[in-house]
Parts: structure tokens; sequence; C-alpha cells
């Protein structure tokens, strides 16, 4: 009680500054007399996010009052006078009614986050008005697993870890049409990975404080080549076959033609072949007899190769002069649709080869 006879005392004698600087020392646990505490509970909380600007309000109710900031033990204020270093506070005095006394804090950021005190010395009973300052921040992915390769089957973990207060929680997406979700956490386990599991997959970081946070890892998973379904349609001498051979395979097949045992290449007469990524299309111009006979297509990547093969057959059309005449003189050479083979029936079916003569057309 000591104290409140030396704060009356300065008050009398005009040491304002004296009596707030005491009046304060006594909301602070280390001076308070054993058994007092200060009511912290009933202390006002402001929320503010890293990086903006914090106000913290207090009025001194008539124009005679002193006021005064704490931060934690620390005087920021002391009336007009900074006390603080600080060049982030300032107060905030507006002379209205209420005789604004706030104090503004620029850029807070998560160490300011505490009690804040503002101390009101009046003739009425001085009471502090203690304000508790939280310091949110947004989330932020500060690492990620980089891109990962790996084989079918195969097990993999990924990695996510983001900074924020609240802490923020992790959660993972891949990026598909059904965008399937997995558990949150900052590890993504999968085991026995299968092909479709491949693509994208994104990391969210989300909290209350701002918008979530998003990266993606991209996965690819290899496998070997399988060549898809195959048909097969006859084709006329002097016309073009076109041998379609589609694969599936990650990294993307290196595809090969033979005829027989020979291998066929580029440069070699009356035939084309153009690779896509899944993708070769060999084209046999000009057929004559010595090009019927059974193609094989083969696909290799470095975990496996596969072939497949199909017959290229020999239709003798039962036509009419004046039919052929109609093909023959066929203004555009791709006019032919597909299957438009007429009397040639699907001749074949392997379930792996996809082996399509698409066009024909007339050469000459
Ligand atoms: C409040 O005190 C803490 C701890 O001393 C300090 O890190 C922070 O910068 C202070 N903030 C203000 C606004 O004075
Ligand atoms: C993948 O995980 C399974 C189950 O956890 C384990 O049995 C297997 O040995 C792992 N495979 C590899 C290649 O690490
Ligand atoms: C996922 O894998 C990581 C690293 O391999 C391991 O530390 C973690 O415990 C695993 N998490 C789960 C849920 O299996
Ligand atoms: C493309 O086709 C040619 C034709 O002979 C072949 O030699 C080459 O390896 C193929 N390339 C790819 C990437 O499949
Ligand atoms: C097409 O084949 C016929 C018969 O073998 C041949 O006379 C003709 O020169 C060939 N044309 C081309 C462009 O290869
Ligand atoms: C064509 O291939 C099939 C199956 O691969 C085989 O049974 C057939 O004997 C082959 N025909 C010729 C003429 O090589
Ligand atoms: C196609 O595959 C069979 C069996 O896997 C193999 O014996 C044959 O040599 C292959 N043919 C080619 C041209 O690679």
């Amino acid at each position: 009680m000591d104290i409140m006879i030396a704060v009356q005392d300065a008050c009398v004698s005009g040491q304002w500054l004296t009596a707030i600087i005491l009046s304060l020392c006594c909301f602070l646990p280390s001076c308070l007399p054993a058994g007092q505490t200060v009511d912290y509970a009933s202390s006002e909380s402001v929320v503010s996010r890293q990086g903006d600007t914090a106000l913290l309000r207090c009025y001194l109710l008539d124009g005679i009052s002193k006021g005064a900031w704490l931060n934690r033990s620390s005087i920021i204020f002391a009336g007009n006078d900074k006390w603080s270093v600080d060049p982030r506070v300032s107060i905030v005095s507006n002379m209205g009614d209420k005789h604004e006394y706030s104090l503004q804090i620029q850029k807070v950021d998560v160490t300011d986050e505490g009690l804040y005190t503002c101390s009101i010395q009046s003739e009425r009973n001085p009471r502090p008005k203690i304000i508790h300052l939280i310091v949110k921040v947004p989330p932020k992915i500060y690492d990620i697993s980089s891109d990962i390769t790996v084989n079918e089957g195969g097990n993999i973990s990924l990695f996510c870890a983001a900074s924020g207060k609240p802490e923020p929680k992790i959660t993972w997406r891949h990026i598909t049409p059904s965008a399937k979700k997995f558990g949150t956490g900052e590890n993504l386990n999968i085991t026995g990975i299968t092909r479709d599991a491949a693509g994208d997959y994104e990391c969210g970081a989300e909290n209350d404080i701002a918008s979530p946070d998003t990266r993606t890892v991209r996965v690819t998973v290899n496998f070997p080549p399988s060549i898809h379904e195959m048909k097969s349609h006859g084709v006329r001498p002097g016309y073009t076959a076109l041998l379609r051979c589609e694969a599936a395979a990650v990294p993307a097949p290196v595809f090969e033609w033979y005829k027989g045992e020979k291998r066929l290449s580029k440069g070699q007469a009356g035939i084309e072949i153009k690779n896509l990524s899944s993708r070769s299309v060999l084209t046999v111009t000009n057929m004559t007899e010595d090009r019927y006979g059974n193609y094989t297509c083969v696909a290799a990547n470095r975990l496996g190769t596969v072939n497949a093969s199909v017959p290229l057959i020999l239709i003798i059309e039962p036509t009419t002069t004046s039919a052929t005449t109609s093909a023959v003189s066929s203004p555009a050479p791709n006019t032919a649709p597909y299957g438009s083979t007429g009397g040639a029936e699907v001749l074949l079916a392997c379930p792996y080869l996809l082996l399509t003569l698409s066009s024909l057309l007339c050469v000459y």
C-alpha cells in the first residue's frame, strides 16, 4: 500500500509522470503486493495480421487526465513523450469528447504479440486498460518435395511444410477430374503406386487468417509399353495401307516396324514411318503383291519391350470396270473414308494391337 501513498503524493505535488509510472508499476506482477493480481481475463483482444498496422484503442475521457502505454513492462509512451525507440509506434490522439490516446503499431510482427497496458491517471479512479495483441501470420509453404519419378508398383513419400500462425493445416489433393483428396499432414505416402496415380499433387496450407497457400509436385509413374487393340482390313493392289500402332508407356516408347523378320525404315521404297509420342504410323504406298504379309510393331522403353503383328491381306475386289473407274478417277486422294473397303470385314482381332488401316487411297 506504500506505493498508493507515493502515487497520491506525486499527484498532489503535480508530478503526474511519476504518478503514472508508480501506478503502472502496480499492474506488473513483480511489484504487486502479495495476493493481488491483475484480472487479465477481462482484458480485450486485438487481432492483427503480420505486416498490418494495429491500433490499440484507449481514451482519456477528459482533457486533464494523463495516459501512458506499456508493452509488457516497458514504457512506450508517457503522455506524449515517446520512450520507445521503435519507429513503428505512435500515438493516435484525437481531441474529440473522448480524448483518444490510442497506440498505433505499424508492420506488426509476431514478436509484438503480448499484453499492452494503457494507464490513465485522472481525478477519478484510475483504471488501466489491458489489451492483448494477437498477431496472426498467413500460411506459407516453405518446403515441398521436388518432382519425382517412380516405377509402377513403387512407393513414394511426398512432403510439404508450411509456416503460419495459427499453425496451418496441410492437405493434399491429386489434380485429376475427380480431384481425389488425401488425409491431412505434412507427408503423403503412396505405396504400390499405379499409373493412374501419376500427375500433379497439390499441397494446400490453410489457416483462418488468409487464403491458403498452394504448391504442386509432379509425380511421374514409369511403366513398360503395352500395345492396345488391333484391327486389320484388306487392301487392294495399288492402294495405300496405313498401319497404326498405339502403345501406352512412360517414358514414351520408341517404335520399330518389321515385315516378317525384316526391319523397315524410312527411306525404303514405299515405306513411310511417322512417330508420335504414343503412336507410330506405317504407310505402305502402292500396295504390290510382295508387300502383303505380316507387319510387326515393336514398342520399347527402358522398362520393357512388346510387339504385336498384323497381316496386311490382299483383296481382289469383284468390282465392275465402271466401279473401278469411278474409284480411280476419284479426285482427292483422301476421299475414301475409313472402312470403305466394302466387303473387307475385320479379318483378325488381337487383343493387344490396334493396327488400323484407317484409309485407302487411290494412287494411280
Ligand atoms: C514489445 O516487446 C517485445 C519484447 O520485448 C518486443 O520484441 C516488441 O518489439 C515490442 N513491441 C512494441 C510495439 O513495442
Ligand atoms: C513399399 O512399401 C511396402 C509396404 O509398406 C513394402 O512392403 C515394400 O517393400 C516397399 N517397396 C519399396 C520398393 O520400397
Ligand atoms: C510416410 O513416410 C515418411 C517417410 O518415409 C514417414 O516418416 C512417415 O511416418 C510416413 N507416414 C505415414 C502416415 O505412413
Ligand atoms: C521413329 O521412327 C523411326 C523410323 O525408322 C525409328 O528409327 C525411330 O527410332 C523412331 N523414333 C521414336 C522416338 O520412336
Ligand atoms: C507402283 O507399283 C507398280 C507395280 O509394281 C509400279 O509399276 C509403279 O512404278 C509403282 N509406283 C510407285 C510410285 O512406286
Ligand atoms: C503372321 O503372324 C501370325 C501370328 O503372329 C502367324 O501365325 C502367321 O504364321 C504369320 N504369317 C506369316 C505369313 O508370316
Ligand atoms: C516379338 O515378341 C516375341 C515374344 O515376346 C519374340 O519372340 C519376338 O522375337 C518378338 N519379335 C520382334 C520382331 O521383336
